[in-house]
């Protein structure tokens, strides 16, 4: 029979070793312990009863830190970052193509890259907005029937996705109202998502993207406007272009434009096949005043479009309805 000495140097090496260390506690040298207690002289028994739990205590203390060293060991290290057929244990059931950008977003990106190189400062709008911003701020009167012509949604908080990026001219004029003052101009871009409660067909659609562009300095013109929208459309489609304008009327801008290239032969195009692209004008004096600039001392003009339109003309995407629809086998040509 060894000692109790013995027997926790045994143990414990074998709890140090042992893939299940719990059972260590079922092991004969412990009961052969136990089972030697009532034969031991009772002058000695409490005292050897009482190093023999002692023992069974330091075998639990040891088995519980066994355990939890095997089982921090189990968690295998996963590498978030890493592509998913790294971690993965199942690469057949996992799709093997990648995926690739959205044919809108990598053409909003050449849109933005044009106008930054241009001087242009780019602020994406934002999907949820306001009345003052959408109408108020834009010298849309209350109870204006303009209003109706953008087929709003509205949250039951009132708050409005916004119609029009135009949402996002009140908050470019008051950034910018500081630069303008210390003899600067303001040049910015806003671009995102719009949403409009219409009825969708090929040409319509509830989700679209508009880009929308300010200029604001001292001495800003018409003339600038056609010249700087000119230039863009131009560096878009890679070609010259012939355009023209009609009067239009947007609370926002007086005057207000229509603007309008002649679609490229190129692209399909015959002579004389005008396309409206955007609306443009020169800054309503209110809009200025209302964002805090001082419409005699400042004038500065605005425009907006949609982006989905101008793709489908360079690619001849013939229904606005594909870039929503999440069709692979559109979304692969790109
Ligand atoms: N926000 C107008 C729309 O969505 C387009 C527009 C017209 C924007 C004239 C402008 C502008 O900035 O000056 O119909």
């Amino acid at each position: 029979m060894h000692s109790i000495d013995d027997v926790r140097q045994i143990l414990l090496a074998e709890v140090a070793d042992s893939q299940i260390p719990r059972d260590v506690l079922k092991s004969k040298e412990l009961k052969g312990l136990y089972s030697k207690i009532a034969s031991i002289d009772p002058s000695e028994r409490a005292a050897f009863g009482k190093a023999v739990n002692e023992l069974k205590n330091d075998i639990e203390v040891a088995i519980n830190a066994r355990e939890s060293a095997l089982e921090d060991a189990a968690v295998v290290a996963l590498d978030v970052t890493a592509p998913w057929d790294i971690n993965s244990k199942l690469p057949d059931l996992l799709p093997t193509e990648q995926g690739s950008q959205h044919p809108l977003t990598t053409e909003l990106e050449v849109v933005i890259d044009i106008f930054t190189r241009m001087g242009f400062e780019a602020v994406e709008s934002r999907q949820i907005d306001d009345d003052f911003h959408m109408f108020g701020a834009l010298n849309f009167p209350e109870n204006h029937p303009a209003r109706d012509g953008y087929d709003t949604f509205r949250t039951e908080e009132g708050f409005i996705p916004p119609a029009h990026t135009s949402t996002m001219q009140h908050r470019v004029l008051k950034d910018g109202k500081a630069k303008l003052e210390a003899g600067g101009q303001i040049a910015a871009i806003s671009y995102g998502r719009v949403f409009r409660n219409e009825d969708v067909d090929a040409t319509h659609e509830h989700t679209f993207y508009q880009c929308e562009g300010v200029f604001v300095s001292e001495s800003a013109t018409l003339g600038d406007m056609l010249g700087t929208l000119r230039s863009f459309f131009e560096a878009y489609y890679g070609q010259e272009l012939k355009i023209k304008t009609q009067p239009a009327y947007f609370p926002f801008v007086e005057p207000g434009l229509e603007f309008a290239i002649e679609k490229p032969a190129s692209l399909g195009g015959k002579p004389g096949e005008w396309l409206e692209m955007l609306g443009c004008g020169m800054i309503h004096p209110n809009v200025l005043s209302a964002a805090g600039i001082d419409p005699s001392k400042y004038q500065g003009f605005a425009w907006g479009g949609g982006v989905d339109r101008l793709v489908m003309l360079k690619y001849g995407i013939e229904d606005l309805r594909h870039f929503e629809s999440g069709k692979l086998q559109f979304l692969r040509k790109f």
